[in-house]
């Protein structure tokens, strides 16, 4: 069955959890790993990133869209090029804990979004998959839903009705750039002086990566592309 959670809080066990958070957590690792970090970090929370600081990684995050203080990078998809370290260590308000919450929940996690959109379709067969959005504060987000409901319109088998909500919602929009330009959390990047990673976050399938978590633990997720 392929399922779409709205929200973190509607996620429940299944065999994988492709977490989406387009704008922009998901964007910024599926970028960070393309661009030669070995591994990136979720973590749920500023202070797990800043006691984890050591040589070598990264601490990037936002609060209300911008860099927290202390941190060297913002959640910016295109600040992770060149890479700054071996590690990225990210703290971001929904994505990066939606991320380390599916992780308790499945044994296989990805991390979707439209710069990688092929590539995560590509690795995805039928069977017990759940699309999890990030959303907002809890809400739903439509830029979240779009990608859940462009993942569905490619994929075969049984879907339940919150899958077959997405692929309509999807269907509403000619682009991705528009789907993504409607949503709360695109004003909220334009009005922070962000609107340049609507842009870059709206790009597709440029990279072929598909971050996958393969370490969890208390408060984080680590993911890698092996
Ligand atoms: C999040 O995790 O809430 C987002 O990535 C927010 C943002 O990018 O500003």
């Amino acid at each position: 069955m392929l399922d779409v959670a709205f929200t973190p809080a509607e996620a429940r066990r299944a065999e994988v959890s492709v977490v989406i958070d387009v704008l922009r957590a998901t964007s910024t690792i599926a970028q960070a790993l393309a661009a030669g970090y070995r591994r990136v970090l979720c973590v749920d929370s500023l202070e797990r990133a800043l006691t984890l600081d050591a040589p070598g990684r990264v601490l990037a995050g936002e609060r209300r869209c911008r860099r927290p203080r202390g941190f060297r990078l913002g959640n910016s998809p295109a600040g992770t090029r060149p890479p700054l370290g071996d590690e990225l260590i990210l703290a971001t308000t929904n994505g990066a804990p939606a991320i380390v919450a599916a992780a308790l929940l499945s044994p296989r996690v990805l991390a979707a979004c439209l710069l990688n959109l092929e590539a995560v379709v590509g690795a995805l067969r039928e069977g017990d998959i759940q699309l999890v959005c990030s959303g907002v504060d809890g809400r739903p987000a439509l830029d979240d839903a779009y990608v859940a409901g462009r993942i569905v319109a490619r994929l075969e088998g049984p879907r339940s009705d919150a899958a077959s909500i997405a692929e309509r919602v999807a269907a509403a929009y000619p682009c991705g750039r528009e789907a993504l330009e409607a949503s709360a959390s695109a004003r909220a990047l334009v009005l922070a002086g962000l609107e340049a990673d609507v842009d870059d976050c709206a790009l597709e399938s440029i990279v072929q990566v598909v971050p996958r978590v393969v370490d969890a633990g208390e408060g984080f997720a680590a993911l890698t592309l092996k």
